[in-house]
C-alpha cells in the first residue's frame, strides 16, 4: 500500500488534497521481553509493515479521523474535549496522540487524518504503535513542534498508559520512531540511549521469520499489567529502583532474599536473565557470531513460558516445531500470551521449517498461522 493511495483516499474523503503523508512500521522483538517497564534493554527491529497517514492542519478545534480497514465513516471529535479513557475503539490511538502533545503544550488545533495500515493488527507487532507514532510524526511537522524521535516515542507512550489505559513500556514506540533498515535498535529504556546494531542476516546467508499464531493477544486484560505490578513489588522487595539494578552476579543472593515470594522470584529471574542475554546477543552480533545468538534466543523463549509464564500452546509449538526441524534459534516475541514468535534459520531450511510449523498447527486442530521473512526496516519517515 503506497502513498498515493492513501492520498487519494484521503481526496475522496474530504474533497482535498493532504498536506503531505507519512509511515510509521511495526517492529518485531529480537530480544529483551518484558524489560522495558523494569528499566532494563531491549533489541527490537522494525517491519516493512507500516501505517500510513495522510494527514492536513485544521485551525478550527476539529479532529477528523478515519481509517481504510475499518468500517465506516470518519470519525469527528474536538481537540478540546479529548479525556483519557473516554474511547475504547481504534480511534483511542491516535486521539490520544493529539491529547498527549496538547496536554504537554503544544498547540494543535485539529487535523483531517485518513490512515491504512499493513501491520496486522492484534499480533504482537505493535500495530497500536504504529498508529500512534505516524500520528505523532504528522502533528510534529505540521504544526512545527520541533519534537525529538524519543521525545514523540515518549508522548505516544503516555498516550497508550493515559489516554488508552494499557500499562505498556516504551519499546514499541521508541522501535516505530527510531528504528534503521539493515539494524536492530538497541535501547536502554532507563535513560533511552540508543544504538544501532548492524543486523543483515541475509547477508550471511540466514532468515528471520515472524509466525503469527493468530491468537489475538490483548494487553488491557489484565495480566501484562499483574506481571508489571509484581515486577515493581520484586524491586521494592529488593530496595532497588527497578529490577535492572540488579546485576547478573547478584541474582542468586537477590532470589534468596525473596524467600518465599514464589511468584516475584520467578519474575526476577526473568527479568535480570533477560537483560543478560541482551548483552550477551550484542556481544555476539558485533563479534560476527551471528549464528551463536540461535540458542540465547531459545533460552528467552524458556524464560518467558516457565519463569514469566505468558506463552501459550500455538507459540510454544512454533518454537518446538521449528527447533526440531532445524531452526538455529526460535521465540515467542512482544507481550505473549498470543501474537508471534520469530524463528532464526538457516535460509536453506527456510522451507522445512515453515512447512512443519504448517503441518504441526493443523494437526493440532489450531487456526493456520501466517509465517513470512522479517527484513529490519525503516522507522518512521514522511513519504510525500
Ligand atoms: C508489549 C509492550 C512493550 C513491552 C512488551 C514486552 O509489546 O507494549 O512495552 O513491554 O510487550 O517486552
Amino acid at each position: 500500500m503506497g502513498a498515493q493511495q492513501v492520498r487519494e483516499g484521503f481526496v475522496a474523503l474530504y474533497g482535498a488534497e493532504p498536506e503531505g503523508v507519512w509511515a510509521a512500521p511495526g517492529r518485531v522483538n529480537l530480544i529483551g521481553e518484558h524489560t522495558d517497564y523494569n528499566e532494563g534493554f531491549v533489541m527490537p527491529f522494525a517491519l516493512p509493515h507500516v501505517t500510513v497517514a495522510a494527514v492536513s492542519r485544521r485551525t478550527d478545534g476539529v479532529l477528523r479521523l478515519h481509517s481504510a480497514d475499518v468500517a465506516g465513516d470518519a470519525v469527528e471529535l474536538r481537540v478540546d474535549e479529548l479525556t483519557p479513557e473516554s474511547d475504547q475503539g481504534w480511534t483511542a490511538y491516535p486521539a490520544g496522540v493529539v491529547w498527549a502533545l496538547r496536554e504537554a503544550g503544544h498547540t494543535v488545533t485539529g487535523a483531517d487524518v485518513h490512515l491504512a495500515s499493513t501491520v496486522p493488527a492484534g499480533a504482537g507487532l505493535s500495530s497500536s504503535a504504529a498508529l500512534e507514532v505516524v500520528v505523532a510524526l504528522a502533528m510534529n511537522e505540521l504544526f512545527g513542534l520541533g519534537l525529538r524521535r524519543w521525545q514523540l516515542a515518549r508522548l505516544c507512550q503516555r498516550a497508550e498508559n493515559v489516554y488508552v489505559g494499557a500499562p505498556t513500556g516504551i519499546m514499541d514506540q521508541t522501535a516505530s520512531a527510531c528504528c534503521e533498515a539493515g539494524h536492530a535498535l538497541l535501547l536502554d529504556t532507563r535513560d533511552l540511549s540508543q544504538r544501532q546494531i548492524p543486523f543483515d542476516l541475509a547477508a550471511e546467508g540466514m532468515r528471520l521469520l515472524v509466525v503469527d499464531t493468530r491468537v489475538k493477544h490483548a494487553h488491557s486484560d489484565g495480566e501484562y499489567g499483574k506481571r508489571r505490578a509484581d515486577c515493581e513489588k520484586g524491586a521494592a522487595l529488593l530496595g532497588v529502583d527497578a529490577l535492572r539494578d540488579i546485576a547478573y552476579e547478584e541474582l542468586d543472593a537477590a532470589l534468596e532474599r525473596l524467600g518465599d515470594e514464589e511468584e516475584v522470584r520467578r519474575l526476577v529471574r526473568h527479568v535480570v536473565t533477560e537483560d543478560e542475554r541482551v548483552e550477551r546477543v550484542v556481544s555476539l552480533l558485533e563479534a560476527g557470531d551471528t549464528r551463536a545468538i540461535g540458542p540465547v534466543l531459545t533460552e528467552g523463549h524458556i524464560s518467558l513460558r516457565d519463569d514469566f509464564r505468558i506463552s501459550c500452546p500455538e507459540l510454544d509449538l512454533v518454537v518446538d516445531t521449528a527447533i526440531a526441524s532445524g531452526a538455529l534459534g526460535a521465540r515467542m516475541t512482544g507481550g505473549g500470551f498470543g501474537g508471534s514468535a520469530i524463528v532464526l534459520a538457516e535460509e536453506d531450511d527456510v522451507q522445512t521449517i515453515t512447512k512443519a510449523v504448517e503441518e504441526a498447527f493443523a494437526a493440532a486442530g489450531f487456526t493456520a498461522p501466517r509465517v513470512f521473512e522479517a527484513v529490519p526496516s525503516a522507522g518512521a519517515r514522511r513519504l510525500s
